[in-house]
């Protein structure tokens, strides 16, 4: 019964997580393309929770999976320990992307001039980590699913990363155009 109830929680934050990388990607393509500095911080603030969000599914399915692997005595097998490893190596990149995104919610709520905000949000960083996450999300899912050996599980992961530096790259070239970051955010009071 607890394996169940723990293999449904598991799903369950791998769900989450998911759900909150859509969140950030929304809200990432609409602030780009805000007419003004009103509808950017409306899409901003979209993005207020989810490190709580990002931050507490990830330990969930790094606990979890760690239990369920024990009591499926799988730790012997690669790709737990390549999940392990692959959900590690994400989190810094969503870290950092967190700390942007609050530092161009500060600069909009600060009504800092435009150009800058624009400048914060054209950070290329920012689809780089995004793609990366979200693609290497995808391969620990491949991982969970198809279970593979060591080097399989090795090039699933490589695949992703690859993917994921590819589609930020496409993404990137097709450019942001965040021109009409122009009229002045509203006074706040
Ligand atoms: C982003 C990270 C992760 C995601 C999205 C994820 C997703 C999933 C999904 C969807 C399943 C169900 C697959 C199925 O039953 O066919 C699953 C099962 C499982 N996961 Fe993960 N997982 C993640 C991280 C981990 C980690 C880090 C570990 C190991 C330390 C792990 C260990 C397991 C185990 C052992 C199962 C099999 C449970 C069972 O079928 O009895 N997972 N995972």
């Amino acid at each position: 019964m607890l394996y169940l109830t723990l293999v449904y929680v598991h799903v369950l934050a791998a769900l989450l997580l998911a759900s909150a990388f859509a969140v950030e990607a929304l809200s990432l393509w609409r602030m780009r393309r805000a007419r003004n500095a009103s509808e950017a911080i409306l899409w901003v603030e979209f993005t207020g929770k989810l490190p709580i969000v990002v931050g507490l599914s990830g330990l969930v399915l790094l606990f979890s999976g760690g239990y369920l692997t024990a009591r499926m005595a799988a730790w012997s097998l690669a790709w737990p320990k390549v999940a392990v490893v692959a959900l590690v190596l994400i989190a810094p990149f969503g870290a950092i992307s967190g700390k942007r995104i609050r530092a161009i919610r500060r600069m909009l709520l600060s009504e800092t001039n435009h150009s800058a905000v624009a400048g914060a949000l054209n950070d290329r960083f920012l689809t780089l980590s995004l793609n990366l996450r979200l693609w290497i999300f995808s391969g620990i899912v491949l991982l969970m699913t198809a279970r593979p050996g060591g080097a399989a599980s090795l090039v699933i992961i490589a695949v992703s990363a690859t993917l994921g530096l590819l589609s930020a790259a496409i993404g990137s070239r097709r450019g942001v155009g965040l021109t009409a970051l122009d009229a002045p955010a509203p006074t706040r009071g």
